[in-house]
């Protein structure tokens, strides 16, 4: 999208800066055991338990390190791609300088590192509740943290009910109240993270920038387009943002980031000699866009207030709610094949998606959405996906979440997904997957919830609990062709 050829993934070297227990990388070096993973972190403790994990998984094309970011030197090797999450705004400045060091040093001349950080203006506001916070807890640094976390989320409350309860006050404090409420609704570990580390420097995007040139790096732009890109915007805010900015691309999305208050970036680099390589013209060629997979980002469905053609929004509803993968030959079958979208032209269609994948509807991928449903003796399970799904059962899932080749979250799997995965490791049919099926669950004492919870026995028919654990497993890319 960008206009840059990076290293292709299968063949790739992987490393991530700060991968505690490797939670980023594990799910993806089950899926691409042709690329090696490394990731090092400070805690020789997380680092000691993501070893564990990866040990039990069988896994031999990751491994991770105790190793400060601040000892890393060129001779640690080169890398295609760098991943630095949740890093950069809590570490002190002699880290964020070694960062993008080796983004430099260790980053290989076509490579991409992607870093991503808390920025101004949005954390401004937020800075009211973290000094409040950090304040309630001044006298109190040796208790634990989630116990800091505990007494700075309950000032924080007392705060807001204090401030609505002042009829003046309420009018006034709507944007801190809903900071101040929203820290409420999140999870201990993350306001532990934000709120009370002792290293929280968010800075500008023009800041961010400045530092990379100075490290001989190149600013390609945000993961997220919608903080890159302006022309899906109404053309009085366009022209606004162009008249200030004018050819500068770094005002351009520093504006943006006035704009909307942002306060979370996830900056893609590159190394500077690829600077005029990079396409800022917001214009993809069809060619590219042939080529991509469109994945659902969970973002609410109201497309039709965002489409001005209501066609194209019904097609894109379709496949990104209902289909969930797409790719542009798939948008042009469908419209081929359904009158009701006779109407609508090719560049609609490739125009609607490039909206889509703007505003963070669907992601993009260069690795197909390539899966295989279940083939009496044809197709099997290869073992390390077994091995990764019970590593997560047994207990890995305190560390890690699961994660799909995109490594979007998955979190429909148990024991029984993993019994079939076992049953699956080499070609077998659908009849005696049924037989091994219903075996295990006599076995196991399992009850049929569809008959008065009664316990399961010979007479169950287990064909269709089969049928959608196969679907399941055949949607996470884990059933493969014998073959190949
Ligand atoms: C918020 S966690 C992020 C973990 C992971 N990147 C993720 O996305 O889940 C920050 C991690 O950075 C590590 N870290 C901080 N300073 C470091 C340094 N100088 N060298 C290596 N790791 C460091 C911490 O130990 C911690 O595990």
């Amino acid at each position: 999208m960008w206009g840059l050829t990076p290293p292709e993934l299968k063949g790739a070297k992987v490393l991530e800066l700060g991968s505690s227990f490797g939670g980023n990388l594990i799910s993806q070096a089950v899926y691409y055991p042709d690329t090696e993973f490394v990731g090092i972190d400070l805690s020789d403790s997380q680092i000691t338990q993501g070893n564990e994990i990866i040990k039990s998984m069988g896994l031999t094309n990751i491994r991770l390190e105790t190793k400060n970011i601040l000892d890393i030197t060129p001779e640690f090797g080169m890398f295609d791609y760098i991943i630095v999450h949740g890093i950069y705004s809590w570490v002190p400045d002699n880290v964020k300088d070694k960062i993008l060091e080796v983004c430099r040093e260790n980053l290989t001349p076509n490579g991409i590192a992607y870093i991503s950080y808390n920025t101004y203006p949005g954390w401004k506001s937020r800075e009211v509740a973290r000094d409040i916070m950090l304040y309630a807890n001044k006298y109190t640094q040796d208790l634990p943290l989630s116990e800091q976390t505990r007494r700075g989320k309950a000032i924080v409350q007392l705060f807001s009910d204090a401030i609505k309860s002042i009829e003046s006050e309420k009018n006034n404090n709507k944007s801190r109240i809903n900071n101040f409420d929203s820290i409420q609704t999140k999870g201990d570990h993350y306001v532990a993270h934000e709120y009370l580390e002792y290293h929280n420097h968010p800075l500008y995007l023009n800041q961010f920038v400045d530092s990379l040139h100075q490290h001989q790096l190149a600013y390609i732009g945000d993961t997220d387009f919608q903080l890159s890109y302006i022309s899906w915007m109404p053309q009085h805010l366009r022209d606004m943002i162009n008249q200030l900015s004018e050819t500068d691309y770094v005002a351009r999305e520093q504006c943006l980031d006035y704009l909307y208050d942002v306060a979370f970036r996830r900056s893609l680099l590159c190394h500077a000699h690829l600077q005029d390589k990079i396409n800022r013209t917001e214009i993809i060629d069809k060619a590219l866009l042939n080529k991509l997979t469109f994945i659902n980002q969970n973002k609410e469905n109201n497309l039709s207030n965002i489409f001005n053609n209501k066609d194209a929004a019904r097609l894109l509803e379709h496949f990104i709610y209902q289909v969930g993968h797409f790719t542009i030959q798939s948008l042009i079958d469908h419209v081929a094949e359904y009158k009701e979208f006779e109407n609508l032209t090719e560049n609609q269609i490739y125009s609607s998606v490039l909206l889509a994948i703007v505003l963070g509807y669907i992601n993009v991928f260069l690795t197909p959405y390539q899966t295989y449903t279940f083939e009496d003796n044809k197709t099997y399970i290869p073992k390390r996906f077994t091995q990764y799904s019970q590593a997560l059962l047994e207990g890995a899932n305190q560390y890690i979440g699961a994660g799909n080749m995109y490594n979007c979250g998955v979190e429909n799997l148990n024991e029984l997904h993993v019994y079939m995965m076992s049953q699956m490791e080499t070609p077998t049919t659908k009849a005696a997957l049924n037989t091994s099926l219903k075996a295990y669950l006599i076995k196991n004492g399992y009850k049929d919830m569809n008959n008065n919870e009664k316990l399961i026995d010979e007479e169950f028919d287990c064909s269709g609990l089969c049928d959608s654990i196969c679907t399941v497993l055949a949607d996470l890319g884990y059933i493969q062709p014998a073959t190949l």
